[in-house]
């Protein structure tokens, strides 16, 4: 996947959004449970007014179990919000969310008019996935049609549910970094803008102080490794991905930690909790106000 992000389809998207979300009785936001932070569109807090949301924390298979319920917990603090787990191929499951959307709008009469359901999340969450599971057949990808010509083509769904699917084109958050890092760690953006090999330090570094026992069980190390680097050497070594003169080869050590991440081979991870992100949050603040003094002070 090749997306550029350019600020002109930015304000378009976010226009047509903005344009069709009031007409809707409640939004599904489909995230990847191992970064349900990173992975949430940015609109969606901006732009969701009072409609009832549900959150699907997807992927609950390769996530770890005791911080998605923490970040369940979490989630649901916001009015209006609930929070539900999911995997693939369960649609019993699946269907329990439709159920829940009836729950949460008790004030629509469904024999006089369809529930409009509108499912949104960035790129590679598996919303496709969900949509087909919940229509019980492959329905078409989303293009980049205006989300408007999507408004038009609703899926039908059982109990008078209208499903509308958004704009293939929404943007995930690139901000703060460690957001970029975490989606590029998920596979969910491939930027050019994040180097492959700091992507995988990335995942190195955080990897050995939340999971050490699981790497250092997967790579056969006897030592905790005393930084992402020295993982990544240590892994080198392990598995022979050493170049001339038995330099680690850190692009295949990077292939490897990315890839095992992604197939959940290292184990049930998830990449950041609540407390991670509201300590992110308040170190933003900060340095968003130590930089406004600095420029108050120059005038
Ligand atoms: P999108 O519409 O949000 O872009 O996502 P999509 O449904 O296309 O899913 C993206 C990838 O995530 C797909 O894998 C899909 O199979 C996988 N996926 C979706 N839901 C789950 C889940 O609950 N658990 C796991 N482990 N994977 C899930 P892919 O490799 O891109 O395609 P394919 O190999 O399935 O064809």
């Amino acid at each position: 996947m090749a997306i550029n992000w350019f600020p002109g389809h930015m304000h378009k998207a976010r226009k047509e959004i903005k344009k069709v979300m009031p007409q809707m009785d409640l939004i599904i936001e489909v995230v990847d449970a191992r970064i349900p932070f990173s992975s949430e569109n940015p609109l969606v807090p901006n732009l969701r007014g009072d409609t009832p949301l549900i959150k699907v924390l997807n992927k609950r298979d390769l996530a770890d179990p005791d911080i998605t319920a923490r970040w369940q917990a979490w989630l649901e603090q916001e009015r209006g919000v609930r929070a539900v787990t999911l995997t693939h191929n369960q649609r019993a499951e699946a269907l329990d969310i439709l159920r829940l959307a009836q729950d949460m709008t008790p004030g629509h009469d469904r024999q006089k008019s369809a529930l409009r359901v509108m499912i949104l999340g960035i790129p590679n969450v598996g919303k496709s996935t969900l949509i087909n599971t919940l229509a019980g057949r492959p329905v078409a990808k989303t293009g980049n049609e205006p989300a408007v010509t999507r408004a038009q083509q609703a899926i039908k769904l059982p109990d008078n549910i209208l499903l509308y699917d958004t704009p293939g084109f929404l943007w995930p958050k690139l901000s703060p970094e460690a957001c970029g890092y975490r989606l590029a760690i998920t596979g969910a953006i491939r930027s050019a803008v994040l180097d492959f090999e700091d992507v995988a330090l990335f995942e190195a570094d955080y990897l050995l102080l939340a999971y050490p026992e699981q790497v250092m069980a997967r790579y056969g190390l006897e030592e905790r490794p005393r930084d992402g680097l020295a993982l990544m050497d240590a892994i080198a070594v392990r598995r022979r991905f050493l170049g001339r003169g038995g330099v680690p080869d850190l692009h295949k050590v990077s292939e490897v930690l990315l890839n095992e991440f992604r197939a959940g081979t290292l184990g049930r991870l998830s990449l950041e909790t609540p407390e991670m992100v509201e300590q992110e949050a308040r170190e933003a603040a900060a340095e968003a106000a130590r930089k406004a003094e600095e420029k108050a002070g120059r005038n």
